[in-house]
């Protein structure tokens, strides 16, 4: 069988070799262009689109990766069909499958539409596919079976017991949170010796060399249960990571560290979370998430602040606070100290979803907007906005010197500067309505403002 499919896979690429000369367009043979017709023919197969628009650069890069996808898909035998589909030719079908933005990855199976919404990889799509167009509940008939799912997932669901309602609403969660994770089904003599169960049925998730078992009572719905812990414990954060954990509700407790700088005092402060992470398990596992992250970009545009790193930033994704320990943490209890006192309130908060912070992340994005216009091409800079401000200037200086009650004008000035703050402010905001930079509609996913927001939403 093995033999089989790198043969297959193995005469195909040299297919796509000797052609590539002569015609890329063969290699993408194994993507289906798709049109109209896609929606009376799709229903008996299970689908795998890309949605693009012709002029967005996400998309482009898109497409080579897309076109690999299409030939391993074709090469393993997989019964999921690739295709791509043009959204602004066939925008009425598009928006039928509830496309907003390019590319929109999604995988269609029967009267069910699955987003993808993970790293733009080969291999991270192809698994996706399989996971969601495969069995929702996967049954795990045997030890051998759950020690091999056990090495080869780092996280999953595990089922144990018959039918029940439990049961219905564990396959009523997997069918919305199969796009995440894995979902299985076991009796109760398969699972490790280790598991102690007090009832079944029963909802475990395994993860962290540990198993937690869900608590109707504590723990709420399942849905929101398996949504909070479908990620490991400790976790190597970007931003599209933090933006996901906003789905958890928790606080997140990461390290800023430059991960290149060889400095002790980067390594140490990593492995002070790592081992609150680990021996504060049971303590801390249902309120926090811990984690680092590489460099301070990222995180100084979510607290629109200039962080030294390293240092440690706790994160409450609920309502877009923070908090900041004003010296560095000197080790594990000294971080659980810290983090108990955030508990307990007895550290500020700073940041949060005010309208001041609101009007602070106007002013904010607007001055990152301009400034990266400015770094990027500084004559298109110049063009876009010195153009309207000196309209702006001539105009105001037209208004000036035709006003003769010059104390109409200081008194207007005053009133502003003191509800809203500086003059400088009230400057920047003019500047902001000027138009966003960049090709269209980028995924809401890579603006760090949503991560704290999307709660709301
Ligand atoms: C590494 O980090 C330390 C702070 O811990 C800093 O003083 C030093 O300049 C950094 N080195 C480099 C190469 O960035
Ligand atoms: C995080 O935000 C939520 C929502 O506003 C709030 O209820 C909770 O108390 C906050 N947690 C902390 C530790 O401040």
């Amino acid at each position: 069988m093995v033999s089989v499919v790198t043969r297959r896979s193995l005469a195909a690429l040299r297919l796509c070799a000797t052609v590539i000369l002569l015609d890329v367009a063969v290699c993408q043979g194994f993507v289906e262009d798709l049109d109209e017709s896609f929606k009376e023919n799709r229903k008996d197969d299970i689908w795998l689109v890309d949605f693009y628009a012709p002029w967005c650069g996400h998309c482009k890069k898109l497409e080579p990766i897309w076109n690999e996808v299409g030939l391993e898909m074709k090469n393993i035998g997989s019964p999921v069909k690739v295709g791509k589909m043009d959204a602004t030719s066939y925008s009425s079908i598009a928006s039928e499958f509830g496309v907003r933005g390019y590319p929109t990855i999604k995988l269609l199976k029967g009267d069910l539409a699955y987003n993808y919404r993970g790293p733009r990889t080969k291999d991270d799509i192809i698994e996706f596919a399989h996971r969601v167009s495969g069995a929702l509940i996967r049954p795990l008939p045997s030890q051998q079976m759950f020690e091999h799912v056990q090495k080869r997932h780092r996280v999953f669901f595990v089922y144990i017991g018959g039918e029940s309602p439990l049961k219905e609403k564990y396959i009523d969660a997997a069918s919305e949170l199969i796009v995440y994770t894995y979902f299985f089904s076991a009796p109760e003599e398969v699972v490790p010796e280790y598991v102690k169960l007090k009832e079944m049925p029963a909802v475990l998730v395994f993860k962290d060399e540990t198993y937690f078992v869900y608590d109707e009572y504590e723990d709420g719905d399942l849905s929101s249960w398996i949504n909070r812990e479908r990620f490991q414990n400790y976790l190597t954060v970007d931003g599209f990571l933090l933006y996901e954990l906003g789905d958890t509700g928790k606080l997140v407790a990461i390290a800023v560290i430059d991960e290149k700088n060889t400095s002790v005092e980067h390594t140490r402060l990593k492995s002070i979370i790592q081992e609150v992470a680990r021996d504060y398990r049971d303590h801390f596992h249902r309120d926090f998430q811990f984690g680092h992250m590489d460099g301070n970009d990222y995180i100084n545009t979510l607290l629109m602040d200039e962080l030294t790193i390293p240092t440690v930033v706790v994160l409450n994704t609920s309502n877009q606070q923070y908090f900041l320990l004003d010296r560095q943490v000197k080790n594990a209890e000294d971080m659980v100290q810290f983090i108990t006192n955030i508990l307990d309130g007895t550290v500020e908060a700073q940041g949060g979803d005010s309208i001041l912070q609101r009007l602070k992340r106007i002013l904010f994005d607007a001055k990152s907007t301009i400034v990266s216009i400015f770094k990027s091409s500084p004559l298109m800079g110049c063009f876009l906005f010195g153009l309207p401000l000196g309209v702006i200037s001539i105009m105001c200086y037209g208004i000036y010197t035709a006003d003769t009650d010059g104390g109409y004008i200081e008194e207007r000035y005053e009133v502003s500067q003191s509800d809203i703050g500086s003059q400088e402010q009230i400057e920047e905001s003019t500047e902001q309505q000027e138009p966003s930079p960049g090709g269209g509609p980028v995924p809401a996913v890579q603006e760090p403002k949503d991560v704290l927001e999307k709660k709301k939403d």
